[in-house]
């Protein structure tokens, strides 16, 4: 049996920032009511006309996860993009990406986890090492959240949170088996499939059923969150699978080099932090800069801990997501 590990990562952002004080000129909102809920000062949004989509910024992401690996492109044996903003409604995202990588034939597969999407694809490609089916896998969470908000005071508990961005991994397989990924736990509770969804256009109401209702007030293609449950229903979730990750790894809090929680709000990353009793060196958090990227926001934040030396040989790392469907997970690795 072999371990994984990651031996590249890369991120990408689209250059246009937005701050909550340009929020305050397009809906009723303030810069302190957005900061006290969720800790957000900015966030990033693909410029109208740009060239940025979701399957883009996950290529720009992988050149650089995988220039840092070594590895060639065409070395891939699969593709596992995560996204629950996908360019198009069928076919996948992964696939695009392997046509701009050129890599001929290999595997891409998407993983529609939502907010834990990550998690979900890294924990998949670990099980295709573990058997021995492929060597070397990348791991792309990308999300282009900001065409599909509704941009309105209506819309503004949820519009103000997210943010566009990618992330990438690239994971070998490690004959050592105390090193790489040591645990991983995925979960999913379908029963609050609603309280965090997007629900039309679906299979239900086809597109040409909503253009000929043209209903202004028709809400369901945005976004919907229910916060508060979803606040309780993750606070509870994250600290289930850290705790399990660290009884797996025999790890104490005090072990943990880093965790990285997936970044849904800085409220509720600092709850968990406070609840396992870890110093803000242990804990990395950037929803300040670039919002809830979803599916992204792990593989941006790891990116940067580790360009920032805050992730060495040996380092001791959670990854931690909870998100739409309900969905959580965690990731435990020995870098
Ligand atoms: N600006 C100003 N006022 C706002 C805004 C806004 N952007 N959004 C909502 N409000 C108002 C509401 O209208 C309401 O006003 P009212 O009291 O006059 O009716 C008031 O603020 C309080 O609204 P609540 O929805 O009760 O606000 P709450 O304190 O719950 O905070 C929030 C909302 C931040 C979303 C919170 O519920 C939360 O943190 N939820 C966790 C979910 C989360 O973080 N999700 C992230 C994405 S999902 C994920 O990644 C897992």
């Amino acid at each position: 049996m072999y371990n994984s590990k990651i031996i590249g990562l890369g991120k990408y952002l689209p250059s246009n920032v937005v701050t909550n004080s340009d929020l305050e000129k397009i809906m009723d909102t303030s810069d302190v009511w957005i900061q006290e809920r969720t800790g957000i000062k900015e966030r990033r949004h693909i410029k109208k006309g740009s060239d940025d989509s979701t399957s883009s910024m996950g290529v720009k992401a992988s050149k650089i996860a995988l220039e840092r690996s070594g590895i060639d492109a065409k070395e891939i044996d699969l593709i596992l993009f995560a996204t629950l903003s996908p360019d198009y409604y069928f076919p996948g995202s992964g696939v695009l990406v392997q046509d701009e990588l050129g890599i001929p034939d290999c595997p891409a597969m998407d993983i529609r986890m939502q907010c834990s999407g990550f998690v979900y694809a890294l924990a998949t490609a670990d099980q295709f090492i573990k058997t021995g089916m492929y060597k070397n896998i990348l791991v792309i969470g990308s999300e282009y959240h900001s065409g599909g908000l509704d941009m309105t005071t209506r819309g503004r508990n949820i519009s103000v949170i997210f943010g566009d961005g990618a992330g990438a991994v690239v994971i070998t397989r490690t004959k050592k088996n105390d090193e790489g990924i040591l645990h991983s736990q995925l979960h999913s509770e379908g029963k609050y499939a609603k309280e965090l969804s997007l629900i039309g256009p679906n299979t239900g109401r086809w597109v040409p059923e909503i253009i000929n209702k043209n209903d202004p007030n028709d809400v369901s293609y945005f976004p919907y969150m229910n916060g508060q449950f979803v606040f309780k229903n993750a606070v509870i979730r994250f600290s289930e699978v850290i705790m399990k990750g660290l009884e797996k790894a025999k790890w104490k809090p005090s072990d943990i080099d880093m965790l990285i929680p997936h970044q849904a709000n800085l409220r509720i990353s600092q709850f968990v932090q406070k609840k396992f009793g870890l110093s803000d060196n242990q804990v990395y958090n950037n929803i300040q800069r670039y919002g809830n990227t979803t599916a992204a926001s792990i593989p941006i934040a790891l990116t940067e801990a580790w360009e920032e030396g805050k992730i060495n040989n040996g380092s001791k790392v959670i990854l931690a997501a909870f998100g739409s469907g309900f969905t959580w997970g965690s990731i435990t690795m020995k870098w």
